[in-house]
């Protein structure tokens, strides 16, 4: 049934087209998500949703197949049950001709498990109302900056992000879609002391996936035995996640993800960023860092 449905995912853009932007609140969209943002804010979450919350490419797929593994016991057939997008209703997403991530959420048994990239401000209010769990993380923000540029570069649900110097003036500005990472990060760092948020680290999930599955464990009310608990972090190691078509994003037609110009899965690493960023621009990047996060707690190394 999921990869019927695939058939009729279609932008109807023409060759090359990209899909149009505009503003939410000072924050960058894609148009189609800006014409129906006043279903998307009035979304109604239900007390047992868990949301998992992230900037674009600090590794929400990832957290997805774990949170999916863990909800079905560490059965791997099950999570192989459909692809990503659709195990997960993603609430702003919006392509035209096919139902939002709304009506996906609205039309899903409960426990629901939701995915958004939306900032703490623009979070539609009834998901901290009524006290649901969320997962946030967070990634460097220089592996983030390069991971989206490549996603930019392959995704015409996204603008073409032009070339690598001008991605980088447009990153630093928050002139990409959801806007600022600094503003993202930090938002949702505050918020976490008010709200049940589990907030992780990418560099953390690579470092000691163990430990950090099993937080995710805790905070979801699981107790999973050693067993189910080898199998997820085997199942959800970035190898094996780039092979499964049900992780990796192979199943969404190339009109819209084309994976010959740069793979959804590229390469699952830290530090990839000294791959790219010239001795200036890091120079200049760490400078506009530290006046950008010198009023947050926030514990990042951005060196690594
Ligand atoms: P890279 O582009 O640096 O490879 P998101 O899911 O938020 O779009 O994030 C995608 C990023 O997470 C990509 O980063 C992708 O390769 C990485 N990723 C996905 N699954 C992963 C895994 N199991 N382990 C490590 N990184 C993973």
């Amino acid at each position: 049934m999921a990869l019927t449905q695939m058939k009729h995912l279609n932008l109807n853009l023409k060759k090359n087209e990209r899909i149009g932007v505009d503003y939410i609140k000072g924050i960058l969209q894609p148009t189609p998500t800006c014409d129906i943002w006043d279903e998307i804010w009035n979304f109604q979450a239900k007390p047992d949703d868990l949301l998992i919350s992230t900037y674009p490419k600090a590794g929400t797929t990832w957290i997805q197949e774990i949170v999916d593994m863990i909800q079905n016991d560490g059965n791997i057939e099950k999570c192989k049950r459909a692809p990503t997008h659709l195990r997960f209703a993603f609430i702003e997403l919006k392509i035209p001709s096919l139902p939002s991530g709304v009506d996906k959420a609205n039309a899903m048994p409960s426990p629901r498990k939701l995915k958004t990239h939306l900032p703490i401000q623009l979070l539609p209010p009834s998901f901290l109302e009524k006290g649901c769990k969320i997962i946030y993380v967070a990634r460097n923000v220089k592996d983030n900056l390069v991971s989206y540029y490549h996603f930019q570069k392959m995704n015409a649900a996204l603008p073409d992000p032009g070339t690598w110097e001008e991605y980088f003036e447009d990153f630093l500005n928050g002139k990409v879609c959801w806007g600022s990472w600094y503003d993202h990060v930090k938002g949702w760092w505050e918020a976490k002391d008010k709200y049940p948020i589990l907030y992780l680290f990418y560099e953390d999930m690579k470092e000691n996936p163990k430990h950090e599955i099993q937080k995710i464990m805790e905070f979801m009310g699981k107790n999973l035995d050693e067993d189910a608990l080898d199998k997820i972090i085997y199942h959800t190691s970035f190898d094996i996640m780039k092979k499964n078509p049900m992780a990796n994003y192979t199943t969404i037609p190339g009109e819209i993800m084309d994976h010959s110009v740069s793979l959804f899965m590229r390469k699952g690493t830290v530090g990839d960023w000294k791959n790219y960023f010239t001795v200036a621009q890091n120079e200049r990047f760490n400078e506009i860092y530290k006046e950008k996060m010198a009023d947050t707690t926030l514990p990042f190394s951005i060196d690594d």
